[in-house]
């Protein structure tokens, strides 16, 4: 017997002795990140190689209530790790969040006698997975996937070093006709309501500011750099601004600086989805197959309600209670150390 088919035998008899879990279905929800495909594949191989049945749920929480489910095996994921999107598809299901939606998403899972459910996504799929999990006592894990890095007890969320080098790329290129024109630009990125893309982004591309819903004085900063003329040998300055109403944006900004400071020639650029595309980087293919095997072995620890998160280079499990309830803080030695560096 092989290593693999020993190992196979063994779980499956523990599975069983469990009595409960065999059927593991799996689902993408929200907004996609690169690195979810490479998360879909470790699930399905790794719960496969524990014994587990899968089976692939489409649309999110929709295809859950629709039933637009299909059976996985190893080959349903082969050639995936290295394309951005999902597989499965995703989207923002406003029925889950009614009871009755929910009522028939469990239906439908009986039906497919589907008896655990890995659920990959940022927020608010994870406060869905919470709510559902807690109203029917139903095993669930979750992974972190979404660019925004915003979820509480994990070092990086999937799809968020991905999409930082995209915005790094973007913003050289935008560095090279800022500076032969001279110009000051107000870059957008995205977070929601986090600037962890902002502020990453700046320290990475030797921006002159970053503009963070977490910290509102930053505002005040910049009105200080752009009154000083920044410094006056720079032939060019970027501002990477967080998308949030707290920050107002960069358009909103950019508008501000035009009307007092009419010498600057200000231009305005907002990145918007081209962050959330792509092929994810060895980082976030690493992390997406370190989490979607640990999502199997949690559950095979009987392990159930916990987001996978990485601290320290080390797999650790998050309440979802906590995951979702608590702010990630930003890191300030960033924020100063961006202010070092752009003087
Ligand atoms: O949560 C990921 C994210 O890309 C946010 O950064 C952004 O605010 C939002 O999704 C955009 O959502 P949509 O694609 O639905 O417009």
């Amino acid at each position: 017997m092989s290593g693999i088919s020993l190992a196979t035998a063994i779980n499956n008899q523990w599975v069983s002795n469990m009595g409960t879990i065999n059927c593991v279905g799996i689902l993408t929800s929200g907004g996609d990140a690169p690195g979810m495909n490479a998360a879909i594949r470790a699930v399905t191989r790794s719960a496969i190689y524990n014994g587990f049945e899968v089976k692939g749920i489409y649309r999110g929480y929709r295809g859950l209530i629709t039933g637009e489910i299909v059976p996985f095996r190893t080959e349903n994921v082969s050639n995936i790790i290295q394309h951005g999107g999902t597989i499965l598809k995703t989207a923002r299901c406003k029925e889950f969040e009614t009871p009755e939606g929910r009522k028939q998403a469990y239906d439908t899972l009986v039906k497919e006698g589907i008896n655990a459910l890995v659920v990959i996504g940022g927020d608010g799929s994870l406060t869905g997975a919470r709510i559902f999990a807690q109203e029917y006592d139903f095993p669930i894990v979750g992974l972190p996937g979404t660019i925004d890095n915003d979820l509480y007890g994990t070092d990086h969320t999937i799809g968020y070093d991905t999409a930082l080098n995209t915005i790094m790329e973007a913003v050289d290129k935008i560095r090279d006709t800022a500076t032969s024109h001279e110009r000051l630009f107000f870059i957008e990125v995205m977070g929601r309501d986090a600037g962890f893309l902002a502020l990453n982004g700046a320290i990475a591309t030797g921006c002159e500011a970053a503009i963070i819903p977490e910290i509102s004085t930053e505002i005040d900063q910049l009105e200080e750099l752009v009154k000083n003329g920044f410094r006056k040998s720079k032939n060019s300055s970027i501002v990477l601004v967080a998308e949030s109403p707290t920050t107002g944006g960069a358009i909103h900004l950019a508008e501000r600086v035009k009307n007092e400071y009419p010498q600057y020639d200000v231009r305005v650029t907002i990145l918007g989805h081209i962050q959330r595309g792509g092929s994810p980087t060895a980082h976030d293919r690493i992390l997406a197959s370190r989490m979607g095997a640990a999502a199997i072995d949690a559950l095979l620890d009987g392990q159930r309600n916990v987001m996978v998160g990485i601290r320290n280079d080390e797999i650790v499990y998050v309440p979802f209670s906590k995951a979702i309830k608590y702010d990630k803080p930003i890191n300030r030695e960033l924020l100063n150390t961006l202010r070092k560096l752009s003087i």
